[in-house]
């Protein structure tokens, strides 16, 4: 069944942040309690940050359970950790009790914290064809067309049939704890979040069907019954929007 997209284009990394912030508040107060898995990077920051700054006492935090779509193997004090800039932007300022927050513990021996995470989202959500449903999955997008920490030199990730995998960063070698792609496709609702000049060719490419989109992990994120939708900058969405 061929998936409708949603896309939105925004003006610029700002207007992507609070036109979210927006979709995510209305999303959230829809449901009593909800689950949403994070991405890290830096276009979330932005985002976090509208949350913490406008909606701190418009929206029940208690309400939902905070899991991560990826995690860099690193302690939760590192500067690359997802977690880290998580609290600074965003939990530091709303008091969010900690049982609602589900961290991927970096510093751990990452075979075991991968079988460790996989097995506490099993636990925690519900479950469709014997996967488990995240309401939410927040996603960012590489300029090589990567997400969550689905490489394309790794593309056995998008089928693997954990729950959770040990990724490895191309370039850095840096270890990555990733949700794999059948957990990340079984959700209910899917947002990207991509911002910036520098990500409108992989954009086009993957939204257009153009060029390298086979070889890109982000072109095989698609949760059919579900809702998918693309949240741009015009920066990002210059070569789709050009063809
Ligand atoms: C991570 C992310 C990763 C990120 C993209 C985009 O842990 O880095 O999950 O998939 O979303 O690399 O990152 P930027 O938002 O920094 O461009």
């Amino acid at each position: 069944m061929k998936q409708e997209v949603e896309l939105e284009i925004f003006e610029d990394p700002r207007a992507l942040a609070s036109g979210f912030a927006l979709w995510f508040y209305n999303f959230v107060n829809s449901r009593p309690k909800t689950n949403v898995a994070l991405s890290g990077g830096s276009t979330p920051k932005l985002f976090f940050q509208v949350l913490s700054n406008e909606y701190k006492d418009r929206i029940d935090w208690s309400g939902i359970q905070f899991f991560w779509g990826d995690e860099r193997c690193v302690p939760p004090d590192h500067q690359d950790s997802n977690y880290l800039m998580t609290r600074k932007n965003l939990f530091d300022h709303i008091g969010i009790p900690s049982k609602n927050v589900h961290r991927i513990l970096g510093e751990s021996d990452p075979e075991k914290e991968a079988q460790r995470y996989g097995q506490e989202i099993g636990d925690v959500l519900s479950h469709r064809d014997s996967l488990p449903v995240f309401d939410l999955i927040i996603l960012g997008l590489g300029s090589d067309g990567h997400t969550a920490s689905i490489f394309p030199d790794q593309m056995h990730l998008l089928q693997d049939a954990g729950y959770c995998q040990v990724a490895i960063h191309p370039d850095s070698g840096q270890q990555r704890i990733t949700l794999t792609g059948k957990v990340i496709n079984q959700a209910d609702n899917i947002c990207f979040l991509v911002a910036g000049e520098g990500k409108s060719g992989v954009v086009g490419e993957i939204l257009n069907k153009t060029g390298d989109w086979e070889k890109y992990p982000a072109s095989y994120i698609h949760n059919s019954g579900g809702s998918l939708h693309w949240f741009l900058d015009r920066g990002a969405a210059s070569v789709f929007q050009n063809g």
